[in-house]
């Protein structure tokens, strides 16, 4: 059964497979709006430490869990570990699922945004008028319910593909396209009159802002960001060779994912002010205030139409991974074809997805006090840190010096920072993360 699974054409390829998981909403939606609400400079400096002192090392146990095991999440913890551990490959398929049920609804908003560029409703709009129209879609009921199922069926369509094909080759096209829009978009930004002020907010931290709650986003952004602590990357690192070195993979794809979140900022907070628009929008930061930005440009009908396309295709690849994480669990634990679970997984996270969706204003669903979108967000930024803890404490302590073997491919691949890898598995990302949480929630 393990010789027949299937491998990455390349490294190159599995690179730009794991930096489209990576870059997705998080970077260009969740970041500059959650920066935003959470005080700007000093959330970003939290941001980038966690990254620094967990992020990437965490990226690096995962990929080395996937691609010592060739399994799945629960299948590489009971394969590795045994006794209880596989409950941390199950929290990861659980979380997969929660976040993939709400991702489909923003995904289908930009579906919803590229036809809204393209008939051109949008470009002689004020920025209040912006502003009401989507509210008025978000809240609308059927429409965004509709698109978000029509994500999902494309998200499927993708894994029903496999591996190889599809996700690799499109993700090798797709993502350098992405970044140098990006680059022409944050040129048009920062150049606005008033940005100054979005940039300074950008980057100067008023630590005033800081509260637990500040530093719990930070954390849970960073995991959400990296597509770290539900088993992603060790699903696609299971369908690694076991020739490929990792840790160098494991720094690209962190810096990419790192250098587009940063980007975004540097488009959406400086338009924010230029505008006078309030950068804790929550939210619908991007959807109200990018429009705004396109409705001034020279040819903005067709940048904005390319962006959303775009965000629609870095969402794709990131809710294919999600997708991908519960197809490749059932494929690999249960008799099910890969067609079958895909078919099943997407119709049933679909299904949980609906309230999400309609909790925008159609419908009032409240969960926690929060919105079902909102609740199951902030259950994703506590589920997330908590899985990327118990992966630590596995690969730190319960596999220790074996860790180094694997890693390394028993000697055969350099890694001179092995041992600092595993100081931090061992001791500051358990501690930290733990401390974070703690913190946050006291
Ligand atoms: N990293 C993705 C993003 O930033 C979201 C994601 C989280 C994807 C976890 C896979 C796993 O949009």
């Amino acid at each position: 059964m393990a010789a027949a699974r299937e491998h990455w054409g390349s490294r190159f390829g599995f690179i730009m497979a794991a930096a489209g998981s990576a870059v997705g909403l998080g970077n260009i939606w969740k970041f500059p709006y959650e920066t935003g609400a959470n005080g700007g400079g000093a959330f970003l400096l939290l941001y980038l430490l966690f990254i620094v002192i967990f992020g990437a090392s965490l990226i690096l146990a995962e990929m080395v869990l996937g691609r010592a095991s060739g399994r799945n999440p629960v299948g590489a913890f009971r394969l590795l570990g045994g006794g209880a551990w596989p409950g941390v490959g199950y929290l990861g398929v659980f979380t997969g699922f929660v976040i993939l049920s709400f991702y489909i609804v923003i995904a289908g908003w930009t579906v919803a945004y590229m036809g809204f560029m393209l008939d051109g409703s949008l470009m002689s709009s004020t920025p209040e008028e912006i502003g009401a129209q989507f509210g008025g879609f978000i809240s609308g009921g059927v429409t965004p319910v509709v698109l978000a199922g029509l994500f999902m069926a494309a998200t499927v369509a993708v894994v029903l593909g496999g591996i190889g094909k599809g996700i690799e080759r499109a993700s090798k096209l797709l993502m350098p396209v992405l970044f140098l829009l990006l680059l022409v978009l944050i040129a048009r930004a920062v150049s606005l009159p008033g940005a100054g002020e979005g940039i300074r907010f950008f980057l100067v931290p008023d630590w005033s802002k800081v509260t637990g709650a500040t530093v719990t986003s930070a954390i849970g952004q960073a995991f959400f960001s990296l597509s770290l602590g539900m088993g992603a990357l060790i699903t696609y690192g299971s369908y690694l060779p076991k020739s490929t070195p990792m840790p160098g993979s494991a720094a690209i794809i962190v810096g990419l994912d790192t250098m587009v979140a940063v980007l975004a900022g540097f488009m959406i907070l400086p338009a924010v002010f230029a505008y006078s628009l309030d950068p804790a929008a929550g939210p619908g930061l991007t959807f109200v205030t990018l429009p705004v930005v396109f409705s001034q440009m020279p040819a903005g009908t067709v940048f904005g139409f390319v962006f959303f396309a775009l965000l629609f295709v870095a969402a794709l690849t990131s809710a294919v991974s999600l997708l991908e994480v519960v197809v490749t669990y059932l494929v690999d634990e249960t008799p099910l074809t890969r067609r079958q679970a895909a078919l099943g997984a997407g119709l049933v996270c679909f299904g949980l997805g609906v309230p999400s969706s309609l909790s925008q204003g159609a419908v009032d669903i409240q969960v926690f006090g929060m919105d079902f979108l909102s609740a199951a967000a902030a259950l994703t930024d506590l589920l997330l840190p908590i899985g990327g803890l118990l992966t630590a404490l596995f690969v730190g302590w319960k596999l220790g010096p074996k860790a180094l073997a694997l890693v390394t491919d028993e000697g055969r691949q350099a890694f001179p920072l092995a041992h600092v890898w595993l100081f931090i598995l061992r001791f500051v990302a358990p501690i930290g993360i733990a401390y974070v949480l703690i913190s946050g929630l006291i």
